[in-house]
């Protein structure tokens, strides 16, 4: 693969300072820079990509074994090799056949679970499972990373189809979250849903324990009121959650892929479970896209090899996801895990440091809030961003449909501002235009440059469904294991959020005074004892 490498930061030198705008100069060049699936289309002609450049990306991919990768995740390989585990968020949402995982097929017992979850979710939404008030009409979840953002991601994306109870999210375990969460509602009519794959992460169990207890003063029976998601079926019996109302999962699910099972029951309760399944067959149909188009059309690669493009080859450091889209304002905060979570390593599978720089820093805001806020930076800093759009032609307010045609309008006047840029002699001339001459002219012109040739992506649905946004995270989830694959890293592990966790545990009996903070650093030291004095 080094000489791919090699080749690609060859190519990229050569071809770096020209115009992206002149390679428009060829007229096949937008169609042939993009690709359909269904409805979908990307258009990444608004990049620095040419033939030569793609064919080598191709390559690389081809070189790093995405194919056979693939298929190995596909079929239950334990892939996760540092946790000895298979990746299978795949069959939470393509149940049929079989599956063999150790020695015994596992979609049995999916099937069984996606079952009883579909049951639990009729009954409720027909008002058959009540609280003591008679009803259910609010549902607090509890959970944090992937036992939050993908549920809350996609409730407040599909708020369109949500005709069940209210949804709320509590995560932080700063206890404003829970606070303000719990002050507006009524724990007769409340279910909390306590979502954790392992059942011990300190912030959910301190929320769930503070959610118990709330509804304990009002509620005879609380543990009615409490449905438990996760893999240890021990640990919610502990938390005295009855097993009737646990949902679980194997261990092959990692959290931040996990919102197509149990972990997605909050939003099955919002749109039904029809409007869930949609969201999976959306999922499904991007897995069978992923491992059946070839690697020049195949949505999922085509979006890795033009991270690495932006990332490894020319050293842009960040992403932008940008969605035109205000009800996919969390889908940044999601990918940050997503992404950030899976391909922020510094070895690879073997243990060797890696050669080349790992996944971006992701981040982003829909737009057009953020064309008021950072997007100067994206247009005239010195750094370059590359941006991801991503807009629907069709909103859900048929009633404002010109404003669904000025945001439209605005997420393309943003790639083309990106790419054509304002050079000096158009500053200049619309300075003139306003009266200025000599040296103040050249110094205000100079301001209203924009170097241009920056970078974009567009991704188009025809509208946000529980179909397209399953499409939407399947893409996003199949992108990030080619970039690993490429990147030759585990992009199932998350051991670098370990260490923080060990030391916040080990302050805890320090900052209550019943620990000396004589073996922290002076700064350490210091911050504590700031804190915790509270004359
Ligand atoms: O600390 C990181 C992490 O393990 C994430 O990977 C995960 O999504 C999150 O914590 C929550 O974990 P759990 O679902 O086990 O509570």
């Amino acid at each position: 693969m080094k000489n791919i490498w090699q080749s690609l930061e060859k190519h990229y030198d050569s071809v770096k300072s020209r115009s992206i705008l002149g390679l428009f100069g060829d007229a096949g060049r937008a169609a042939d820079f993009s690709v359909r699936h269904g409805a979908a289309l990307f258009d990444f002609s608004k990049t620095n990509l040419d033939a030569e450049g793609l064919s080598l990306l191709l390559d690389l991919a081809e070189a790093a074994g995405v194919s056979e990768k693939r298929e190995a995740m596909f079929s239950g390989a334990a892939i996760n090799e540092t946790e000895g585990r298979a990746v299978l968020h795949t069959a939470l949402r393509n149940m049929d056949g079989s599956l063999t995982v150790g020695g015994r097929d596992v979609l049995p017992d999916v099937r069984a679970t996606y079952a009883r979850m579909q049951a639990f979710a009729t009954d409720l939404r027909a008002g058959c499972i009540k609280g003591q008030g008679g009803k259910i009409t609010d549902v607090v979840n509890i959970g944090i990373g992937g036992s939050d953002l993908g549920p809350y991601m996609a409730y407040i994306a599909l708020s369109p189809f949500a005709d069940g109870p209210r949804c709320h999210f509590v995560s932080n375990v700063d206890g404003a979250h829970i606070a303000d969460c719990l002050r507006g509602l009524n724990p007769e009519t409340t279910l909390v849903i306590v979502a954790s794959k392992t059942f011990t992460t300190i912030e959910t169990m301190t929320n769930a324990q503070t959610a118990k207890d709330w509804m304990g003063r009002v509620v005879a029976e609380p543990a009615a009121q409490f449905v438990a998601l996760s893999t240890s079926a021990e640990k919610t019996a502990a938390f005295g959650i009855a097993p009737e109302r646990v949902f679980g999962f194997e261990d092959w699910v990692g959290g931040r892929y996990s919102m197509w099972g149990p972990i997605g029951l909050s939003l099955m309760l919002a749109i039904g479970p029809d409007g869930f399944a949609d969201f999976l067959a959306g999922a499904a149909d991007m897995d069978a896209h992923f491992r059946t188009a070839a690697p020049a059309q195949n949505l999922p690669i085509l979006l890795a090899l033009i991270g690495i493009w932006h990332n490894q080859v020319c050293g842009y450091t960040t992403r932008a996801v940008l969605p035109y889209e205000q009800r996919l304002s969390r889908l940044p905060a999601y990918l940050q895990q997503l992404e950030m979570e899976s391909n922020g390593k510094r070895v690879s599978m073997d243990g060797a440091e890696l050669e080349i720089h790992s996944g971006p820093v992701v981040w982003g805001e829909p737009g057009t809030n953020g064309q008021h806020a950072f997007y100067q930076l994206i247009h005239q800093g010195t750094r370059v961003v590359p941006c991801e759009f991503m807009v629907m032609r069709k909103g859900h307010e048929p009633d404002l449909a010109h404003q669904h045609l000025l945001l439209v309008a605005n997420c393309l006047a943003q790639a083309e501002a990106l790419m054509r840029g304002r050079s000096l002699e158009e500053a200049r001339a619309i300075m003139a235009a306003k009266g200025l001459t000599g040296a103040e002219l050249d110094r205000q012109a100079r301001h209203r440059v924009f170097p241009g040739n920056r970078p974009s992506t567009v991704l188009a649905f025809d509208q946000l469904t529980p179909f397209v946004l399953g499409q939407i995270v399947a893409l996003y989830e199949h992108r990030v294991f080619v970039e690993g694959v490429i990147l030759g890293i585990n992009s199932f592990d998350q051991w670098g959020v370990e260490l923080g966790k060990e030391l916040a545990v080990a302050l805890q009996p320090i900052l209550e005074g019943r620990e000396p903070a004589d073996q922290k650093d002076g700064s350490t030291r210091q911050l504590v004892a700031y804190l915790t004095d509270n004359t």
